[in-house]
């Protein structure tokens, strides 16, 4: 029996560089996945790295705290970083290259233009954290751009940020296709999140309410039917008794264009309709979309609901 060793990825931090890399990967016949990542790696995102790593031949991260989609009270300075634990954790993984550049090298002096966000960005984190899609969709649209990849791989946790990206690409005719991957969650259902690691062990008690109130949403449906007033009050409920501190919203919307459900007269409960959208090309059912704070530290999550 041969135990293949993994070798330690390639880590670039100048573009020009990493765009040649993932061009010599194409012109060998290699095709890529790129998994862009903040860093503070966990089974999340190593997933999405296993995945690329069934899709393409070879697979880079990107590993970057991007300062244009934190808002000026928000956590860009203690972000966690841990470079070399990722380091160890990629190469565990497999995956061939890693992007890492300072912010500098990512954004020129004097950098101005940047990405609109599609109108999915609008709502729910477009209203409580303003200018963050636009700091996500300029950084992802250059992360395409400086890794021409074949597929990107993302994580269904940022459910907004993955309708965004899917919009994005289409608005822009983007040579590349989305893979998104559901949620991984520990044991106990506390979505994975960087920003756990926040987290007391006290408080993560309290954060493992999101999950709870995700559970009643989806067994509140299972019941009664897709009323979105009675679930958002019904997760409210159960945020509330779990000890969250604030809740940024806690809501039920429609799949696509995450604008509220609008059900047709007469059919309160029974099937679920909804406003905006391309409605030919809509999936059915909802989702619940959950923005909390546990001591300081904000979370989300969702759960579509069927
Ligand atoms: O989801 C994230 O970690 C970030 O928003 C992303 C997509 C890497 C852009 O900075």
């Amino acid at each position: 029996m041969t135990t293949e060793t993994p070798s330690t990825p390639v880590v670039i931090d100048e573009p020009t560089v990493a765009r040649d890399w993932v061009k010599r990967e194409n012109r060998a016949g290699r095709r890529v996945a790129l998994v862009p990542t903040m860093g503070a790696l966990h089974e999340g995102h190593l997933a999405l790295v296993r995945r690329g790593r069934e899709v393409a031949d070879s697979v880079v991260v990107s590993i970057f705290v991007n300062p244009t989609q934190f808002g000026p009270d928000e956590d860009l300075d203690r972000y966690p970083r841990t470079m070399d634990e990722d380091l160890r954790l990629l190469r565990r993984e497999g995956a061939a290259a890693v992007f890492a550049p300072t912010a500098s090298q990512m954004y020129r002096a004097g950098a101005s233009a940047t990405v609109s966000p599609p109108r999915v960005a609008e709502p729910l984190e477009g209203i409580c954290r303003p200018d963050h899609f636009r700091g996500v969709c300029t950084v992802v649209l250059k992360l395409f751009q400086i890794l021409p990849a074949s597929v990107a791989i993302f994580g269904q946790k940022d459910y907004q940020q993955a309708r965004v990206i899917a919009d994005m690409i289409a608005d822009f005719d983007l040579d590349i296709s989305l893979d998104l991957l559901p949620t991984v969650r520990d044991p106990d259902g506390l979505a994975l999140s960087s920003r756990n690691r926040y987290l007391a062990p006290a408080d993560r008690q309290r954060a493992l309410s999101l999950a709870r109130a995700l559970d009643a949403a989806e067994s509140w449906t299972r019941r009664h039917g897709l009323d979105p007033t009675a679930i958002e009050t019904e997760m409210r409920r159960v945020l509330g008794d779990g000890g969250v501190d604030a809740i940024d919203y806690a809501t039920v919307v429609d799949p696509l264009t995450l604008l509220p459900l609008v059900p047709p007269a007469g059919q309160l409960g029974d099937s679920p309709h909804s406003a905006g959208g391309d409605q030919s090309a809509e999936p059915a059912g909802a989702v619940a979309l959950i923005a909390a704070h546990v001591a300081g530290t904000r979370l989300i999550d969702n759960r579509r609901l069927p």
